[in-house]
């Protein structure tokens, strides 16, 4: 990851070390494996239910019964990881589906852990999918406009965050950017002994056009204003600095930086400067742009996808969180056929 100052030794022809597939793996400074990948997947109430995302080709809004199949399907291609989304059947002003022990998520995750005990659940942890304003926060009105309420959302946060812990979820997520929420959630889980549950933050969250194919899939679009009052601007480097430094005092136990491809100066910054294991969430606009330009045949799907992730473990990623990671997966297994 530090290249050496050029000019300190001799430099070679690199022409050498490029003669063949097998000279060029030996040298290979960057790995991608499958077991660092996360595989996003959107549950809700229902029987045999697979509904399409329209900016988002190959991904569902699944009922439990598919989402066991898709998680199968990715722990069986060697996807080690899932991280779950909810889209609950009933959205109200307190989120309250959000920390329901009935709540979908709840349920989806009792159900994998029953059905792939191996197989890590990741679960994200937000309002935005259970309010009905569809913001992060609870939200206050008054002449002056709407106003995010940050203090009062960290209780709902904290509560969400452990009736995921207490359904089997082996790590929570937080994704809200509510200033404390990580401080919250760490507090509230070992309060109820989850104490050994990671806390994967959402630490460096930029507020991103890139987002908007999922807020489809989510059904999460604010339905006022937009989220520039807690996600970050994407202009600041060091203020991303500074969310995960903050989130790591209040004891993160993995960082995320989102969305992924635009912001790989981000992703080396907060690896070298805090070197916790840190995620990249290659996002669902990206997602988008690879499979639109593939289908006009105007890219090679495969080659773009493996390019960008390598992209990101070369800036410092350490785990991908990707929509194409069970295509990938099973990409790498046939490798050998190729360089990639
Ligand atoms: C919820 C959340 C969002 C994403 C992950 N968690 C959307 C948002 O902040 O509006 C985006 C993921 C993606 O675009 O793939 N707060």
């Amino acid at each position: 990851m530090h290249p050496p100052a050029l000019g300190s030794f001799p430099v070679r022809r690199p022409r050498r070390l490029r003669q063949s597939a097998a000279l060029r793996q030996l040298v290979r400074e960057t790995e991608l494996r499958a077991g660092q990948l996360v595989l996003p997947l959107f549950v809700r109430s229902g029987r045999k239910l697979r509904r399409p995302i329209t900016a988002m080709p190959g991904v569902f809004q699944l009922s439990p019964d598919e989402l066991v199949r898709d998680a199968t399907a990715a722990a069986e291609a060697g996807v080690p990881a899932v991280l779950l989304f909810g889209i609950p059947d009933r959205k109200d002003g307190k989120a309250s589906e959000a920390y329901a022990r009935s709540g979908i998520v709840q349920r989806a995750v009792r159900l994998l852990r029953n059905e792939l005990p191996e197989l890590l659940v990741i679960t994200d942890v937000c309002l935005c999918e259970y309010m009905s304003h569809g913001h992060c926060g609870i939200v206050r009105a008054d002449k002056r406009g709407e106003k995010i309420l940050n203090d009062p959302t960290l209780k709902l946060l904290a509560r969400a965050a452990a009736s995921h812990a207490e359904a089997g979820a082996d790590i929570v997520a937080p994704s809200d950017m509510m200033d404390g929420r990580v401080a919250a959630i760490r507090a509230e889980l070992d309060r109820r002994g989850f104490t050994d549950t990671p806390i994967m933050s959402y630490a460096a969250k930029f507020a991103s056009a890139f987002y908007s194919p999922f807020r489809e899939a989510a059904e999460s679009a604010p339905k006022f204003g937009d989220r520039r009052s807690y996600q970050m601007d994407a202009a600041n480097t060091n203020e991303a600095l500074r969310e995960v430094a903050l989130d790591i005092e209040e004891g993160a136990d993995i960082v995320m930086v989102k969305p992924a491809l635009a912001y790989l100066d981000i992703i080396h910054r907060v690896k070298t400067a805090f070197g916790l294991p840190t995620a990249a969430y290659a996002v669902s606009g990206e997602h988008a742009m690879i499979k639109a330009a593939a289908a006009q045949g105007w890219i090679d799907e495969r080659a773009v996808t493996v390019e960008a992730l390598l992209a990101m473990r070369r800036a410092g990623a350490d785990i991908l969180i990707t929509y194409a990671a069970v295509d990938v997966a099973r990409w790498l297994k046939e490798r050998g056929t190729r360089d990639g």
